[in-house]
């Protein structure tokens, strides 16, 4: 059986008005860290995000996307009702019988953007639903997981270790259900080049990546959809596709904002990233 679904990511409402007005200086410190960050002048609201989410569930609806997966940082401020509201009214212009699923982003789900804490995650469990959470389409199984919580479980006493028994046991279940694919949606990429890196800002700290990494290779993880970097960048990890998917919302790299066709067949997963063309 096989099937195409499309992936988002970072549609981050607010964040283009976030990023307007920066000066020379501030411009080039983002620089200095490899994002590109416009000159414009100083704007409010979330047009841009607007005009973007719209365009991408526009192609969902036209393209019949079996599911529509967001990968994280749906809004950038976690405390902005208006943001999450936009969101949620475009949300809502997916076809009926196209289901949506989100992941839990950093500016989702941290109040700091960084670090959850109890009240931070018990609210993006009241506005947004489970952080992680399973579903099956055909025979393929999908596991969503939080991120922010297996980065920066330090504030959070108990939530990394309940994930992990979660991931071990969906990953048993896809495994004694024979799935043809077992695909894992994050928002933060495990890794960006290799398995080994370094840690840094964009990637799970390697650290908390190892363990989740050995599990994800025990069972035989086809591949990680993420966003986070705001461009798209591929790796593997012994035979494992790891995406992070640029974003819908501002882009801080080379790739213009756009969205990801996956197909997925018994035997294999292919995927195209399409810019929207419109910056
Ligand atoms: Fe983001």
């Amino acid at each position: 059986m096989s099937f195409s679904f499309i992936q988002l990511a970072d549609t981050q409402f607010g964040m283009s008005a976030g990023l307007s007005g920066k000066s020379d200086d501030e411009i080039a410190a983002f620089a200095a860290r490899g994002l590109k960050v416009n000159k414009e002048p100083k704007f409010e609201g979330f047009a841009p995000e607007t005009q973007a989410f719209e365009e991408a569930i526009k192609q969902a609806n036209e393209r019949k996307s079996e599911f529509v997966v967001v990968c994280g940082d749906m809004i950038n401020n976690p405390e902005s009702s208006d943001e999450r509201d936009e969101f949620m009214r475009i949300a809502s212009q997916l076809n009926d019988d196209i289901p949506m699923y989100w992941i839990a982003g950093n500016h989702d789900v941290a109040a700091d953007t960084v670090t959850p804490t109890p009240a931070s995650v018990a609210a993006y469990r009241q506005h947004w639903g489970d952080d992680y959470y399973s579903f099956q389409h055909g025979d393929a199984s999908f596991i969503a997981l939080n991120t922010s919580v297996m980065d920066h479980p330090e504030h959070v006493i108990g939530e990394s270790e309940s994930q992990m028994s979660f991931l071990k046991a969906e990953l048993e279940a896809a495994k004694k259900r024979d799935a043809s694919q077992i695909i894992v949606f994050t928002h933060y990429p495990l890794f960006l080049e290799s398995s080994h890196e370094e840690d840094t800002y964009f990637s799970v700290r390697r650290e908390h990546r190892m363990p989740v990494l050995g599990l994800l290779q025990e069972y035989g993880v086809s591949a990680v959809f993420a966003g986070h970097w705001h461009r798209n960048n591929y790796a593997q990890h012994d035979g494992m596709l790891m995406v992070a998917t640029g974003a819908v919302g501002y882009p801080l790299g080379d790739d213009d904002s756009g969205y990801r066709v996956v197909d997925v067949n018994d035997d294999q997963i292919s995927h195209n990233y399409y810019e929207f063309g419109f910056r």
